[in-house]
């Protein structure tokens, strides 16, 4: 049996992240393959809010099982920035480069360089909210290093490696990422639900 959970979000990254973990008995739909074209809004001071806004967005027009989520690169020397503002961290959206060119220059000189990504995962399910989270540990390197991955991963050295996360292939990464580790606390709890959607 195949269930059907869409992935509440528009970044093709995220989204192939996500389908390289996936247990085969739920089938991944991405908003693309869902016919659904929409800026989902992400208004709130946490991750967990914005997770939450996001699958309910999507469940509104839906009504289908979803999930989202949201991640934040948390630097312990700037109090937690970019934090939740990470996507938008140098003004424009999204802007890759720009975001570690403004990361890079506020830790110029600063040893401290420790850092965390942060995921966090809402599913709606049957109507019921459930999150999880998982976190991954590292430095912020004092240069841009690796061409794979996406957003910080050029200057993200997760602990136990050398390697920024672009300089790893995407099955390096899963050893390490704070993303995979939300998804098998999802995976692990949708193959232990019994609900409704599983009747
Ligand atoms: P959001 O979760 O789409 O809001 O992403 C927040 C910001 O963090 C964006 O700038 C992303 O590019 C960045 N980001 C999210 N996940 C990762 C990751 O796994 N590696 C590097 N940057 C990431």
């Amino acid at each position: 049996m195949m269930y059907p959970l869409i992935f509440a979000t528009n970044n093709a990254n995220k989204v192939r992240e996500v389908q390289s973990m996936l247990d085969p008995s739920w089938k991944l739909i991405t908003l693309k393959e869902a016919g659904i074209v929409a800026d989902i809004p992400e208004p709130f001071d946490t991750l967990e809010e914005n997770a939450r806004a996001k699958a309910e967005f999507i469940y509104q027009s839906t009504k289908k099982n979803c999930f989202s989520e949201d991640t934040g690169l948390e630097v312990y020397a700037l109090n937690n920035a970019p934090g939740v503002r990470s996507a938008r961290f140098a003004g424009e959206q999204g802007n890759d480069a720009a975001n570690i060119q403004k990361l890079l220059h506020l830790l110029d000189g600063n040893s401290k360089r420790n850092a965390r990504f942060r995921t966090v995962i809402s599913l709606l399910l049957d109507g019921d909210e459930y999150q999880f989270e998982g976190i991954c540990t590292g430095t912020i390197s004092l240069t841009p290093r690796g061409e794979n991955g996406f957003g910080y991963d050029p200057v993200f050295i997760p602990d136990g490696s050398h390697q920024t996360f672009a300089e790893m292939d995407i099955t390096s990464k899963n050893i390490f990422s704070h993303r995979k580790k939300a998804v098998a606390k999802l995976l692990h709890f949708l193959s232990t639900y019994h609900g409704q959607s599983k009747n």
